[in-house]
């Protein structure tokens, strides 16, 4: 795993029904260890996609620089696993094809894919599922597909906007349970975007806050691990937790 750091970050946009230029990101500097969790939070339109995005290499960098393990990020590349909300998998792929893809576009071989399959697969608790379509999963099973696509490439980094906010609630607990094991078990580096303040604190080891394309609050999430919803739910420390940083947002 590698670290990612984010030096003086800015996105310029320009709006061509206005007319004028929107400063959604504006000098952001963070560092993220290797194999730390952090959580994005912030308000509609602060910035937490564009940073997403220029990291990912997706959206040209209008200021400043971003640096996987010290090598500084030129375009998009396999060392960064994204998952969005609006993923897709590949409908005409089997679940194991669609976790196998990166894989296979590098040129790993057929036996290995196999193993790759069946490891991920097991990873997300879909090995019963490795050969049907996306269409016959339910939508909390396509997206563990789009969290172990993501991280069957190994990517140093992974990256996640929001990618739970489309599963009713029940589902998005155990989504939640499911990534945070996983993290646990492989320690990737991860950036997770999320409106969720409890989602925010329940997976990262640190929370930070945007306000309008600047980073207003870092908190550290110091809950002990392997963190579960049947222990944090009634916990003191993660109500005030949540609470420190609903009321940042709030402020933001
Ligand atoms: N392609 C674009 N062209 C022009 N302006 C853009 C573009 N993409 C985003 N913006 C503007 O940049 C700002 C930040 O947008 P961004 O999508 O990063 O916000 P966000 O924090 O992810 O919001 P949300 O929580 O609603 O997803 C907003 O003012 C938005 O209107
Ligand atoms: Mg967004």
């Amino acid at each position: 795993m590698k670290n990612l750091s984010l030096e003086n970050l800015s996105k310029t946009y320009f709006d061509p029904y206005a007319g004028t230029t929107v400063n959604a990101v504006q000098d952001v500097s963070l560092n993220v260890a290797a194999g730390e969790f952090v959580a994005v939070v912030g308000p509609s339109g602060c910035g937490k996609t564009t940073i997403l995005n220029m990291i990912a290499g997706f959206v040209p960098i209008s200021g400043g620089r971003v640096l996987v393990g010290g090598k500084e990020v030129k375009g998009p590349g396999p060392d960064r696993g994204v998952v969005f909300q609006s993923f897709a998998l590949f409908p005409w792929k089997t679940v194991a094809e669609n976790v196998t893809f990166g894989p296979k576009m590098r040129g790993v071989g057929k036996a290995e894919r196999a193993k790759i399959a069946e490891e991920y697969l097991a990873l997300a608790g879909l090995s019963h599922a490795a050969d049907r379509y996306p269409n016959e999963l339910s939508g909390g099973m396509q997206q563990r597909v789009g969290v172990v696509r993501a991280l069957a490439n190994n990517p140093d980094v992974l990256l996640m906007d929001e990618p739970f906010a489309s599963v009713d609630a029940q589902t998005r607990m155990t989504l939640q349970e499911e990534l945070t094991r996983i993290w646990e078990e492989r320690r990737p580096t991860v950036i997770f975007i999320t409106h969720d303040v409890a989602e925010a604190v329940f997976l990262a080891n640190r929370v930070v806050v945007l306000s309008k394309g600047n980073v207003l609050e870092e908190v550290d999430i110091d809950l002990p691990r392997p963190r579960s919803w049947d222990r944090l739910v009634e916990d003191g420390d993660f109500k005030g937790l949540s609470n420190k940083v609903l009321q940042l947002v709030r402020s933001a």
